[in-house]
């Protein structure tokens, strides 16, 4: 069985819904797996590289669970990216750490993903805000596995009965994805 880390870039589970519910439930079907819950971990910000570049070296797959942040990962988790991903640990002529292990990311937008198209207020498909993510993958030599996300699960839709009703149905249903993608690839 392969050893899976999941990395959450949430900057506050305490004020979150869709990744909070997300993590619950994979950890749930999941207990195996190792989380890293970076707003716990550095509510300061600063990385403890040593442990966490020891984290990634136990992982054979590694996921960032994250809110997409300005089309983006939050500050935190890329920052967890810039300080752990040392050329020569994980890039440069000896950095060979993260070699042949592999990379999925599971995120949430709040807006719908059908906002996500050409055509669409969003005015490009979410696929495209991911290449900078499968070159940083290809660079470290680790093994791009494609993603799970979901659209539609917006802060401002938390004080609707209903709409916390669909939003956590959905997040339920990604942490599902999210654990049978993983299940395949183990
Ligand atoms: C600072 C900030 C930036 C955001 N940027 C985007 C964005 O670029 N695109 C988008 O669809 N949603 C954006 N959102 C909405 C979040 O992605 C959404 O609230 C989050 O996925 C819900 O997850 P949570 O309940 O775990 O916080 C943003 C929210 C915040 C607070």
């Amino acid at each position: 069985m392969k050893k899976i880390l999941i990395v959450s870039g949430h900057p506050d589970l305490n004020d979150s819904f869709a990744n909070k519910t997300i993590l619950e439930e994979t950890k749930h079907l999941l207990p195996e797996a190792e989380f890293a819950y970076l707003d716990k971990l550095y509510p300061d910000f600063h990385i403890d590289v040593k442990a966490e570049q020891e984290r990634l070296l136990r992982a054979d797959i590694i996921v960032l669970q994250y809110p997409l942040f300005w089309y983006s990962a939050p500050s935190l988790l890329h920052r967890w990216v810039e300080q752990t991903f040392t050329h020569g640990f994980s890039h440069g002529s000896t950095g060979d750490k993260l070699k042949g292990k592999q990379i999925v990311l599971s995120f949430t937008s709040g807006a719908p993903e059908d906002m996500y198209r050409y055509d669409g207020p969003q005015h490009y498909p979410i696929d495209d805000f991911l290449p900078a993510y499968k070159q940083m993958a290809d660079l470290c030599g680790l093994q791009w596995c494609g993603y799970i996300y979901s659209g539609g699960l917006s802060y401002a839709s938390r004080h609707d009965e209903a709409e916390l009703a669909r939003m956590k149905a959905k997040a339920v249903r990604h942490a599902h994805l999210l654990v049978e993608k993983l299940k395949g690839m183990a």
